[in-house]
């Protein structure tokens, strides 16, 4: 079986829902269920004996151990994180827990454990780091795409974290051997993705017929990934990757804000029109994010070259797909609205109104 963190947050619950679907291997799922894990992303593996979920902190050591001697794992798949640059920006201390603190209290407690383990099972074990595009900071317009050479410069304190605690695992390669491997992946999109990220927020804002804040002059671009390439990255890279490599996971998507919000609209107008008229009249131009990155572009070919690997969704095919999951499932959408969900909204929202 394997271990899984985060794996009720957006792209951890996408991930064990698909190893599901291609593997038979058991996944045991250790999430703190903070406001970004959500059980019900799973709720299709409730009787599934081969999904077992604990609630717990990747801070606490204990369990942490506990865990690794009871189910003796083959391999570590590390998405447990906060995740949310805007977030970091209103406090950054839960994202140097989780994220640094979190991810050295885990390569501990799987140095550990791996020490125990018989020279064949020592071998074939894996510790896989899942990262993100964002500590190579910003792009240029016309700089070339980040390889895995890439400096290291990240700009916020999300960026900053996910750097550090990818050092960490490089560093617990170098220095104990741990077989580790480590994928940066750009932007995702999909099901189960919390409201507070782009492509979400605006789905959402736009069928409650609410204002789209665009941040700035909406000309940033990202990289977009359909998060179940994703999840079929991280499968490949697990499965064949060298050791102490890293991977850059990407899409071949470069889209601005806008392009992403127009598409959106346009998507809805086609398949849940409002009488009021086309999405595109929300659209608001809001205060910027500090330091937000201009650019983030991804050169992928190390993955595909090495591992065989490409994105199987366009754009074009994953953004229909993901708009038409949110339109099919608003009964997901309300629950998450909770009350601290409303909060953050407030609190973020409201300090932009300066445009
Ligand atoms: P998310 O915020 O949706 O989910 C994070 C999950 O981690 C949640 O289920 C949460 O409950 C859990 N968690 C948080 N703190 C924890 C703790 N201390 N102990 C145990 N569990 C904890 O995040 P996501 O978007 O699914 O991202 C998953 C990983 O992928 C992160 O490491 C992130 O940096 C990385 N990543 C994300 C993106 C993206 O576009 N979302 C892109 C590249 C990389
Ligand atoms: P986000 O989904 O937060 O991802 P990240 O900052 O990790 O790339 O934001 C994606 C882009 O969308 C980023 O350039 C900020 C911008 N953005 C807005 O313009 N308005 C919004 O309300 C949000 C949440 C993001």
């Amino acid at each position: 079986m394997i271990l899984v963190t985060g794996g009720a947050g957006f792209i951890g619950s996408n991930f064990v829902l698909d190893w599901l679907e291609q593997t038979q291997e058991a996944v045991i799922n250790l999430d703190a269920l903070t406001y970004a894990g959500n059980l019900e992303n799973l709720a299709s593996l409730q009787h599934d004996p081969r999904h077992v979920f604990v609630r717990g902190d990747i801070c606490d050591r204990a369990l942490v151990d506990r865990l690794l001697a009871e189910h003796r794992p083959r391999a570590v798949v590390h998405f447990a994180a906060e995740s949310h640059v805007d977030r970091s920006i209103h406090g950054p201390g839960a994202f140097m827990r989780t994220n640094i603190e979190g991810t050295y209290t885990l390569l501990e407690g799987v140095r550990a454990h791996w020490a125990t383990l018989d020279s064949g099972d020592k071998a074939a074990f894996r510790f896989h780091h899942v990262s993100t595009d964002e500590v190579y900071g910003s792009l240029g317009a016309t700089d070339p795409a980040f390889t895995e050479s890439h400096p290291y410069e990240p700009n916020s304190p999300y960026s900053a974290s996910k750097a550090a605690s990818d050092h960490l695992v490089r560093a617990w390669h170098h220095t104990y051997g741990l077989p580790v491997v480590t994928t940066n992946c750009s932007n995702n999109y999909g099901p189960f993705h919390f409201p507070e990220k782009l492509i979400p927020l605006m789905i959402v804002n736009a069928l409650a017929g609410k204002p789209l804040p665009i941040y700035g002059d909406g000309q940033n671009v990202r990289d977009w990934l359909y998060v179940r390439d994703h999840a079929s990255a991280i499968r490949a890279v697990l499965a064949g990757g060298r050791l102490g490599e890293t991977y850059n996971i990407g899409g071949w998507n470069e889209k601005t804000n806008l392009e992403i919000v127009h598409t959106l609209c346009d998507l809805l107008d086609e398949l849940k029109p409002d009488p009021a008229g086309s999405y595109r009249r929300l659209i608001t131009y809001v205060k910027d994010r500090p330091g937000h990155d201009r650019r983030y572009a991804i050169d992928a070919r190390k993955v595909e070259r090495e591992l065989g690997w490409r994105p199987a969704e366009t754009f074009e095919t994953g953004v229909r797909k993901t708009v038409q999951w949110y339109l099919d499932h608003a009964d997901w959408v309300a629950h998450v609205q909770s009350g601290s969900y409303r909060d953050w909204v407030e609190q973020n929202y409201a300090e932009r109104q300066a445009g």
